[in-house]
């Protein structure tokens, strides 16, 4: 894929999708995470002498005007970030926002409104995507994170311009990509939280590649019952009993070292004041749910992650939101923190949250802007994003 690098940019006006899709409360961004990740694409751009066009999404409003959902505050940190002044626009194409690039200078940096204002953007309507391109002569990809939906500002303008990917989506696609096709061993992917079914798809794929799988989080307790013992009140997904039996199969026939949690801590409430306690895997107690992966776990899955050369994380070992069950997240982050030998790659959204939580995100060696985008990818799919990129 051609990036940034391989265009001239000088003099022209470049529409770059960013995900800017940051927490906000009361109108203040409270991570700027994402806005940092997006800024050598940005300064690169500017430093060409590019009019940089930025467009992002924020949140879910549905095609409508949200006013919380204004990328004003977005606008304003970017600002700090750059140290000049960004221009925000209050829409994201049309009359307006044309006039006000005519203002702009070589250098110079506008921010379009948030795009998903517009029903256009998520159905991907060419219309959009036209009046988007309009805007600009280069578009480039710089929003890995939004990279798995195919909407207008993230796919269906690639047809109309010029398209190339921006520095964090070549990063981004080059540790996950290499990490898939030519791993270092051995290798090692960890998938927790929740649910089994938001990761049947990363499993079947990773099962291929890797020399280890660790499992742990909600999700654990459904291949604890699959092996016949009793989970309490454990997160249950009864469907899924039969696929975690055949993962568990798979992984044996492809020599693939499979670890699941030895113990627990269980709690009789879901709470972070509840009563709780460790237990062994095959004890735990019927009105008790566990909660958080047990001591012993956390010091064998410490061993494996030391013993790696290539560790993915997806997804958190227990509830780690709540203090009395983030042992077992943090014992994680903290074994990959500590193994220097060990090329770490966090698979974005809860385990990206976790590392930050902990303090630990300087000792990671990548962590992906991307939570469903780097899910994806792992999955082994193509990211619409990144396939219409060269289009033109
Ligand atoms: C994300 O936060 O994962 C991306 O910005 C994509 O957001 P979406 O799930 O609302 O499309």
């Amino acid at each position: 894929k051609k990036t940034v690098r391989d265009i001239d940019v000088k003099g022209k006006r470049v529409f770059c999708r960013v995900d800017f899709n940051v927490p906000m409360q009361n109108g203040v961004v409270t991570d700027d995470t994402r806005i940092r990740a997006a800024l050598p694409t940005i300064q690169y751009l500017m430093e060409q002498g590019a009019k940089v066009i930025l467009a992002s999404h924020l949140g879910r409003p549905k095609g409508k005007v949200v006013e919380e959902m204004r990328l004003n505050a977005v606008a304003e940190r970017l600002s700090e970030l750059l140290g000049k002044r960004v221009v925000k626009t209050d829409e994201a194409y049309g009359d307006a926002v044309k006039a006000a690039i005519a203002e702009m200078n070589e250098g110079d940096v506008l921010l379009l409104e948030n795009v998903r204002f517009y029903p256009g953007e998520e159905k991907n309507d060419p219309e959009l995507a036209k009046a988007f391109a309009e805007l600009a002569d280069v578009y480039v990809n710089d929003a890995f994170g939004a990279a798995h939906r195919a909407h207008a500002s993230t796919e269906g303008i690639a047809h109309h311009l010029p398209a190339v990917a921006g520095f964090l989506m070549e990063k981004e696609i080059e540790v996950l990509g290499k990490a898939l096709s030519n791993p270092d061993r051995p290798f090692t992917a960890i998938i927790g939280g929740a649910k089994v079914k938001d990761k049947i798809g990363v499993i079947e794929n990773l099962l291929d590649k890797v020399d280890n799988l660790i499992i742990g989080g909600g999700l654990a307790y459904t291949f604890v019952k699959a092996l016949g013992y009793e989970i309490g009140k454990s997160l249950l997904e009864e469907d899924k009993i039969e696929l975690a039996k055949s993962f568990m199969e798979k992984a044996k026939e492809k020599g693939v070292n499979f670890y699941m949690p030895v113990d627990a801590v269980v709690a009789d409430d879901f709470s972070n004041d509840a009563n709780k306690k460790v237990v062994n895997i095959d004890e735990i107690p019927s009105d008790w749910e566990g909660l958080d992966i047990g001591p012993k776990t956390r010091e064998l899955y410490r061993d494996v992650i030391l013993k790696s050369k290539l560790v993915i994380w997806n997804g958190p070992m227990g509830v780690f939101e709540m203090d009395a069950f983030a042992e077992g997240t943090k014992a994680v982050a903290q074994a990959l923190a500590d193994a220097k030998d060990t090329y770490t790659v966090i698979g974005g959204g809860d385990s990206a949250a976790a590392v930050e939580k902990f303090r630990l995100a300087d000792k990671m060696d990548h962590i992906s802007t991307g939570g469903g985008a780097s899910l994806e990818f792992m999955e082994g799919k193509q990211l619409p994003g990144v396939v219409a990129l060269n289009d033109k």
